[in-house]
């Protein structure tokens, strides 16, 4: 940790700096978790005699809320992959979380087989308890989803259902692809239902129209500036929500 002579302030993870003027706005950042890299120092320059540098412990640390950029196809040649590696590479570079990317796939979920309802937390099964520590795990989601026929993709509806307090009280937005829909009937299909889950969906989201046309020779997602942009407003109005949810997810049982 290093003040210097009052002139530079360098924000690491358990302490903040405030002053007062200039250095208010840089407070505000960090507190809204739009900061980034996590490492990075922060300057002000030339040096003010009448800043006011005082040191006090964070008591939650804005950085480290997680999110979880879900991948919600699961078939065999999708595109999801491709879409959702270019959301998660944004998100990390953005800052407002700890990005993490998750691939539904890799969970092999069955159609829903679980004896008890999903509130009691008695589950029966492994890939159950494994899904449950993930979902557990993150403080908001982006969920990438495609449309199929006009709705959202069932892979992802039937991990809805599998558990339910480890959605509760945190924000999700989407990341819809398709034809000329652009997949937002998928998205607000879902939006309906996450609510059920005691989640907040945002309004904000990203809204891809046949993004076959956009994939490299690598079949890597290639962004129009459009995409960028939507993304990045999306990830800071999800900061917001899972900064503003922390108190209710705080007193609220998680995984088991
Ligand atoms: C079963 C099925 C139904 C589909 N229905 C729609 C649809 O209603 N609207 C749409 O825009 N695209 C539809 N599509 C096209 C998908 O948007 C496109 O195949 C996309 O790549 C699917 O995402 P995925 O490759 O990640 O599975 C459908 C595709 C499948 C496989």
């Amino acid at each position: 940790m290093a003040a210097g002579d009052g002139a530079t302030i360098r924000q690491e993870h358990e302490l903040e700096f405030t002053t007062n003027g200039e250095a208010e706005a840089l407070l505000f950042d960090l507190r809204g978790g739009w900061c980034r890299p996590q490492t990075q120092a922060f300057e002000l320059t030339p040096p003010n005699p009448s800043l006011q540098i005082q040191a006090f412990k964070l008591q939650e640390t804005p950085m480290s809320l997680q999110l979880q950029t879900i991948i919600a196809s699961t078939r065999p040649g999708r595109i999801g992959p491709s879409v959702g590696d270019w959301f998660h590479t944004l998100a990390s570079a953005h800052g407002a979380f700890q990005s993490e990317r998750v691939d539904l796939a890799d969970f092999q979920l069955p159609v829903y087989d679980e004896p008890q309802h999903p509130r009691t937390q008695q589950y029966e099964h492994e890939h159950t308890r494994v899904w449950s520590r993930s979902v557990a795990s993150a403080d908001a989601y982006v969920f990438v989803i495609p449309e199929y026929n006009y709705s959202a993709p069932p892979a992802l509806i039937n991990a809805l259902d599998y558990v339910y307090a480890e959605w509760n009280y945190k924000p999700c937005a989407f990341v819809s692809y398709g034809g000329a829909s652009g997949g937002l009937r998928s998205a607000q299909m879902a939006r309906q239902m996450v609510t059920a889950l005691r989640m907040m969906p945002i309004p904000e989201g990203v809204m891809i129209q046949m993004p076959w046309n956009h994939l490299d020779d690598a079949r890597r997602f290639v962004p129009e500036p459009m995409h960028d942009d939507s993304a990045r407003g999306m990830l800071e109005e999800l900061a917001r929500w899972a900064h503003a949810l922390q108190p209710m997810r705080d007193t609220t049982a998680g995984a088991l």
